[in-house]
């Protein structure tokens, strides 16, 4: 099968930092399904786990964690899907990537797509959705059926790959939705998924919140920075309030600077419940239907913002360069094979 990996670890202006390859198809587990991959998605776990290190890959390492495709065949004890399925998913960060043309995945990691989308509109989705509905409705305990509507979330990075999803995610359930975007492309944007206020990360995000009579806000969603962002958080989130971060740091932070406001900070990632294969693994493969059927009502949309054509090194080194920018709008998607 074809396949896009590395052997070496380079920056992604290096020819060879991702490499078209043929490598043997894999053989499905007993709750593994084979998918035949028709789109992908790039996300910034691709780059991060693409960084340059002095490590060597023998088998190479296929990365990408967003696919949409075509159930072709499925293990023993497999119950919730079959072959001719169109699928989409993130996967696990512990098992080879999507960026293969067959690829598999846990059937309790993925769901039926969107009936509504094709396959490169829906490859953009499961990642950044996963993320976004664990952190709002899992660690920030946002009710999803609309029994918190009117109280106010902050997304800082509201224009991003995740930023998109929250943004909409917390229309849905009825949020006021203040975003913040530093540009007017990624300002617009997350206006048209529905911030209900920009705001500049740019600039000190207190004087326009006050501007807007916000002195608080009781829910904090950080896709950016932890580190960075964590004096201003703790400063804005209100008494009794809540933040979630996605971003990993490197060193400890102050949750002491919480103590006053009996507020708290809780980590989301996504990739936990197929790391740790928990319990409950399979409520991924539940929120994706969700995010499906909410696609199909139209209570969502795609946040597929730019299409830079087949799956190949070359056009996925492109995607990984746009990443890198840190000025990513929507997503990135990738489909077909050529
Ligand atoms: N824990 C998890 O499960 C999980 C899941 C997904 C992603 N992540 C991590 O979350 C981060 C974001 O992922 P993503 O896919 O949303 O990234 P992304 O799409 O690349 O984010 C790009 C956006 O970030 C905004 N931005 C840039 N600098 C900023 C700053 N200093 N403050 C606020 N916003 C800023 C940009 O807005 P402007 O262009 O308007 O400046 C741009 O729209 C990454 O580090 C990723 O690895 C973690």
């Amino acid at each position: 099968m074809r396949a896009v990996g590395l052997h070496r670890y380079l920056p992604i202006n290096h020819p060879e930092s991702l490499l078209d390859l043929e490598l043997p198809e894999p053989t499905p587990g007993p709750r593994d399904l084979r998918v035949r991959v028709r789109a992908v998605a790039v996300n910034p776990v691709d780059v991060k786990v693409r960084a340059p290190k002095p490590k060597v890959e023998d088998p190479p390492r296929v990365l990408g964690w967003d696919a949409a495709g075509v159930v072709e065949a499925v293990g023993a004890d497999v119950s919730a899907f079959r072959p001719g399925d169109q699928v989409f998913y993130a996967g696990s960060i512990a098992r080879p990537g999507s960026n293969a043309e067959v690829h598999l995945v846990d059937e309790r990691l993925a769901a039926r797509m969107p009936q509504s989308l094709g396959f490169a509109d829906a490859a953009a989705l499961p990642l950044t959705s996963l993320t976004a509905w664990e952190g709002l409705f899992e660690r920030l305990g946002v009710d999803r059926d609309g029994r918190d509507a009117g109280r106010a979330v902050l997304v800082i990075g509201g224009a991003g790959g995740v930023g998109s999803m929250v943004v909409q995610l917390a229309k849905a359930a009825g949020l006021r939705v203040v975003a913040t975007a530093s540009r007017e492309e990624s300002r617009a944007w997350a206006r048209d998924l529905g911030a209900d206020l920009l705001v500049d990360h740019r600039a000190p995000l207190r004087p326009q919140l006050e501007a807007a009579g916000l002195q608080h806000v009781e829910l904090i969603f950080n896709t950016q920075s932890t580190e960075a962002w964590w004096d201003t958080m703790a400063d804005l989130v209100a008494p009794l309030g809540r933040i979630v971060g996605i971003v990993e740091t490197s060193g400890p932070l102050d949750l002491g600077k919480l103590k006053s406001k009996s507020a708290s900070f809780a980590w989301e990632l996504m990739f936990t419940r197929a790391l740790y294969e928990t319990p409950d693994m399979a409520a991924q493969r539940e929120i994706l239907a969700r995010v499906a059927a909410w696609v199909d009502e139209g209570r969502l949309r795609t946040t597929r913002r730019e299409h830079l054509g087949p799956i190949n090194a070359a056009n996925l080194r492109a995607a990984h360069a746009r990443i890198e920018s840190g000025q990513a709008v929507g997503k990135v998607v990738l489909e077909g094979w050529g």
